[in-house]
């Protein structure tokens, strides 16, 4: 019988179950998600298309998914609001209301799950005529400034209702510099942000604007959101993002920038976040419901995947599918 000389052989520490389960570097389970639910003023929950498995819900339908959320050990929920075209404006008056959708949203979580955290968006675009993130000058370009001061009034209005963390992902500057101050003014020195710090202009967000009815009427994000060719400016918004009190940072999309999931994490002590995106989801899902690729294996491998890469907290639409696998045992 042949026998390599060889004084390295890796694979001893892969050669049971015992051994690998000992040696396994990264660990995934429902305390690292966070849960992205759609939500709307209807009554019934409408399926989306481009997002098999997922609906924009109703208050009722929302609180039976947050129910099975809880049982399944997920701590952390993020809502979107579909807001009806009538209260859409072009400064997105609607994000600031307080008996809005999302506020009373909140409040019902709060009032019946008290320990679940609360995660919401902080953007225009649900709420604004134009469906881009800020308000538009005259000639189309995205105001800054203007824009800033209403995501100011929408976080306060968000925090006032209850809400544990805010999640800018407009990609304004200086909005979470903004934010922060408005919070602690206001007293709300525990409301936590979590910063979309490195949010690209990604083909990847196709399903979501779907979900929501939430694409730009004109142009792109382009003059906003960050270029996919791009790595070391992630590293320039992570270190504004610090500066200005971010308690935590994200990467968006997740699956297709890793390697910027590993640099952001490499360049900061906060807790980092990755986004895996509508878009994800549904090239998951539609290869999936082909028999193409086994869906708990692949979901699962995808999770894991980015938090090898260096995330800490995962936002994802699987995460009900992934809490309730890993109860049956990792692929792994
Ligand atoms: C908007 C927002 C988007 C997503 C989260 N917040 C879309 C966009 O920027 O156009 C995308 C999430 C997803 O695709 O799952 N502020």
């Amino acid at each position: 019988m042949a026998r390599l000389d060889l004084t390295a052989r890796p694979r001893r520490n892969r050669k049971s179950t015992a051994i690998r389960d000992a040696v396994r570097e990264t660990w995934l389970g429902p305390e690292h998600f966070i849960y992205p639910l759609f939500i709307h003023e209807g009554s019934d929950d409408i399926p989306i298309t481009s997002m098999p498995g997922r609906s924009r819900l109703s208050p009722e339908g929302l609180l039976r998914e947050a129910e099975r959320a809880v049982a399944l050990d997920l701590r952390a929920l993020v809502l979107f609001p579909a807001i009806d075209e009538s209260l859409k404006s072009a400064h997105g008056h609607e994000a600031h209301n307080d008996e809005g959708l999302i506020p009373r949203t909140i409040r019902a979580l709060k009032q019946r799950w008290p320990e679940l955290m609360v995660v919401t968006d902080v953007a225009l675009d649900p709420y604004s005529s134009d469906g881009h993130d800020g308000i538009l000058a005259p000639d189309g370009r995205i105001l800054n400034d203007a824009t800033v001061e209403v995501l100011v009034e929408q976080a306060l209005c968000h925090a006032r209702a209850g809400a544990d963390i805010i999640s800018p992902s407009d990609m304004m500057d200086g909005r979470v510099g903004a934010i922060r101050d408005g919070l602690d003014d206001a007293g709300f020195t525990d409301v936590s942000i979590l910063a979309y710090t490195a949010k690209y202009a990604s083909a990847y967000y196709g399903p979501f604007r779907e979900a929501l009815d939430s694409a730009p009427k004109h142009g792109d994000k382009k003059t906003y959101q960050m270029d996919p060719a791009n790595v070391r400016e992630a590293l320039r918004e992570v270190e504004l993002d610090e500066d200005e009190g971010a308690d935590m940072v994200m990467v968006k999309p997740a699956g297709p920038y890793l390697d910027v999931i590993r640099a952001v994490r490499e360049a900061t002590p906060l807790p980092l976040a990755a986004y895996q995106v509508s878009g994800e989801y549904a090239m998951l899902k539609a290869a999936c419901e082909r028999g193409w690729l086994d869906e708990r294996k692949a979901v699962l491998e995808s999770l894991i995947a980015i938090r090898r890469a260096g995330a800490d907290v995962i936002l994802s639409y699987f995460a009900p599918d992934a809490a309730t696998w890993l109860r049956e045992g990792r692929p792994w």
